[in-house]
């Protein structure tokens, strides 16, 4: 079973196999979370980032709730998994696409072989997922994924995200 632990913190200091990063369809960068990654791990990542739109099946970009994997350039991870998760909609359930960035994350993680792995709360800034929600979706994800990963790590930028998902790992703790 895979151990679920929480840390306050930026994830571009992690020192982990791999760290996620909820970008967008692009992959070209942008703000958030992806700009951190971008800044702190330079130029390496965005140019593999080009390469893979090169491939025929991305040339439209990386469609929500998938991921592809790049070097992590200068960070202290050896891999970067680039995921998109889906902008919240209070008119349609999306939580099978959020649910689907940390399955697909997870089986890129085996499939470079990596045993730790850190996640932000992908949606909630940009896009706008209320984080309880999007914390028991990540959690009830993580929990029930067939992995090799031994350590998934969420890594959470803000105090109220650290609570929230604090809060919801315990309240859902199996016995
Ligand atoms: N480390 C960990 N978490 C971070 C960091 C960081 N360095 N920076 C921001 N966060 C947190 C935010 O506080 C938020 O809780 O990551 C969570 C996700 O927020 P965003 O980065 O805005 O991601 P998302 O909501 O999925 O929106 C994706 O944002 O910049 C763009 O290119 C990205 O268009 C895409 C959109």
């Amino acid at each position: 079973m895979v151990e679920i632990t929480l840390v306050h913190g930026d994830i571009t200091e992690q020192r982990v196999d791999a760290i996620v990063n909820a970008a967008n369809p692009s992959l070209m960068g942008g703000g958030g979370v992806d700009g951190a990654i971008h800044r702190r791990g330079g130029p390496a990542i965005l140019e593999e980032c080009k390469e893979i739109r090169r491939r025929e099946e991305y040339r439209e970009g990386l469609p929500t709730g998938q991921a592809v994997a790049t070097t992590a350039g200068e960070l202290p991870a050896r891999w970067v998994i680039h995921t998109v998760g889906p902008v919240y909609s209070e008119r349609e359930d999306r939580s099978d696409l959020l649910a689907s960035c940390y399955r697909e994350a997870l089986r890129v993680a085996d499939e470079l072989g990596a045993r730790t792995v850190a996640f932000p709360a992908i949606s909630t800034g940009v896009y706008r997922w209320p984080l309880e929600s999007a914390a028991r979706i990540a959690i009830d994800t993580v929990r029930r994924a067939d992995t090799r990963v031994h350590e998934v790590r969420f890594v959470l930028f803000g105090q109220d995200a650290y609570d929230t998902f604090a809060r919801v790992l315990a309240e859902t703790r199996p016995d």
